[in-house]
């Protein structure tokens, strides 16, 4: 399949979600994600990474999954013709729990400098401390507000923008109607127990239409749009 082609951004401001689930709609089992990917959605995600300006996570996804820097891949030049190597990752955080001398900040190509998206709510120290390795951005008194979140980023001109969850950030993105596109890879896994769907947050209702769906080893990728968009 051509995944570039597929999952091509439109011509305006976008936010994508990606997001893999079990087939009963787990987000993680064993506290990460890899358990439910296989090979032909870990290439997804990489074609997705290579079609955005900037990925955005929530703090708890960059420490469960240990993000690092986003490393530059080849089949990327043509889709990234004009635009930095590689997108940064923008980290949404309250506590600033983060690894700041580790390799997310410091091996993170200058092009691609990591952005933290936190409150004034944030300790003090903890976003000077970040000011050193990352651009700061402070969108909200006691917690992060969405919409000035993604309004910060596309003030710096990414326009497209993916987010990777977690299941925490997608709700709070989807109650304030900022998700565009819902691309939900569904892995051929039944797993019961406790873990969250891919949005969890206070219930909300974003109607959707369903753009594509493609299949590859068991491995479904659905691509929704939000039905205003
Ligand atoms: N299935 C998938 O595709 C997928 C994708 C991503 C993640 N995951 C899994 O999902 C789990 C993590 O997801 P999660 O839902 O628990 O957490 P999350 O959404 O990744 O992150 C939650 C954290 O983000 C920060 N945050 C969120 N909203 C905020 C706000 N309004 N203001 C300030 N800070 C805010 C807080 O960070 P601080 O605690 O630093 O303040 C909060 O603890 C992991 O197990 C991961 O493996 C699965």
């Amino acid at each position: 399949m051509d995944l570039p082609t597929a999952y091509a951004y439109p011509d305006r401001p976008w936010l994508r979600v990606n997001m893999v689930a079990s087939a009963d709609g787990a987000a993680w089992t064993e506290g990460r994600s890899g358990g439910l990917s296989g090979p032909p959605d870990k290439r997804a995600f990489q074609v997705l990474r290579g079609l955005a300006d900037v990925i955005l996570a929530g703090a708890a996804t960059v420490r469960a999954e240990g993000y690092g820097p986003v490393a530059p891949r080849e089949s990327w030049r043509e889709s990234r013709a004009g635009r930095p190597p590689t997108p940064p990752i923008a980290v949404v955080t309250r506590g600033l729990d983060l690894d700041l001398g580790g390799d997310f900040f410091a091996g993170s190509p200058g092009t691609a400098r990591p952005i933290v998206i936190t409150c004034e709510a944030a300790p003090l120290d903890r976003r000077q401390a970040a000011s050193a390795v990352a651009d700061v951005v402070v969108a909200g008194g006691d917690r992060v507000e969405m919409g000035r979140a993604v309004a910060a980023l596309r003030e710096r001109g990414h326009d497209r923008i993916l987010c990777e969850g977690g299941p925490r950030l997608n709700a709070q993105l989807a109650a304030d109607g900022l998700i565009d596109e819902l691309c939900l890879t569904v892995s051929p896994l039944l797993l019961g127990g406790g873990a969250a769907r891919v949005l969890d947050g206070p219930a909300g209702r974003t109607p959707l239409r369903l753009a594509d769906v493609l299949e590859e080893d068991g491995f479904l990728f659905t691509r929704y749009v939000r039905e205003e968009s």
